[in-house]
């Protein structure tokens, strides 16, 4: 496994984009592409979904991507989090060049520096929530109660500690997704990568998720990223990519 600084002479967090003297130090870059292409060979030819995408994510910024269904939100999302490979180009997260790992690094990579959301939840209907936030604990060879253990310490975190013998099946599409927050955190990853977290939710909903997600980016340090739809919930992170006919273009939060 390659550790590569991925320190940028270019501080890019919001915070850093004037010429403000008490900004303080740059952060370093914890996630970045470089020349990134992705591209789907199929029976009717060749689909580029993205060719020479380079940009950064400081430590500790919250990333919102944005853009059209198709438009490959959803691959360069996989990419970054080592569930699928870029056709070129190099990619660093949690400032590990991904390229270098071995497929055992790369499952160890996935267990330990990423938490994953997904639109839908993909929780384990007939297990209880504790079971299903321990699962990724026990994968890596910790023992259930320590698991378990863990497991109720985050279901706490995401205001669930009363459900925790729940089956996850009996709980609510809200319930639900927060019990998956609590399962992409509970190893202490670095980087949070959501895909439409909150797009199955309905907006009252979608904005208790994305309040807790905001909450828990903040409390743990997290450096996220986001992809959405709703343009209310991206203006509330501190910078957005628009990903339009395979290009990522920066849009200003207080603009869009
Ligand atoms: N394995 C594949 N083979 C061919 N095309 C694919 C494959 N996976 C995804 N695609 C295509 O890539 C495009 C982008 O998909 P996706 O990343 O899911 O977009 P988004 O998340 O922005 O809606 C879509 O047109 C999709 O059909
Ligand atoms: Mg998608």
């Amino acid at each position: 496994m390659e550790l590569v600084s991925t320190g940028s002479s270019l501080p890019i967090g919001p915070e850093h984009q004037g010429l403000n003297p008490f900004a303080g130090p740059a952060r370093p870059n914890l996630i970045k592409t470089k020349d990134l292409r992705k591209e789907y060979v199929t029976g009717r030819g060749r689909l580029v979904l993205f060719d020479g995408l380079s940009f950064e994510v400081a430590e500790g910024e919250m990333l919102a991507i944005v853009g059209e269904s198709g438009a490959g939100k959803s691959t360069l999302l996989h990419i970054l989090g080592a569930l699928d490979s870029p056709s070129s180009g190099d990619v660093y997260c949690a400032s590990i060049r991904l390229k270098t790992l071995s497929s055992r690094q790369a499952a160890s990579f996935r267990n330990r520096e990423v938490g994953y959301v997904w639109q839908f939840h993909y929780l384990l209907p007939e297990f209880t929530a504790a079971e299903n936030v321990a699962m990724p604990l026990l994968a890596r060879g910790e023992s259930k109660a320590a698991a378990l253990k863990r497991a109720e310490k985050w279901l706490d975190e995401v205001e669930l500690g009363d459900r925790a013998e729940h089956r996850a099946g009996e709980l609510s599409g809200g319930e639900q997704q927060r019990v998956s927050l609590a399962r992409a955190l509970v190893t202490g990853p670095k980087v949070l990568l959501a895909d439409e977290p909150t797009g199955d939710l309905d907006s009252r909903t979608a904005g208790v998720v994305f309040d807790l997600i905001e909450r828990l980016h903040g409390t743990h340090g997290l450096t996220s990223v986001i992809v959405t739809h709703n343009m209310t919930l991206a203006t509330r992170c501190s910078r957005i990519l628009r990903l339009e006919k395979g290009r990522v273009e920066e849009i200003s939060p207080q603009l869009a």
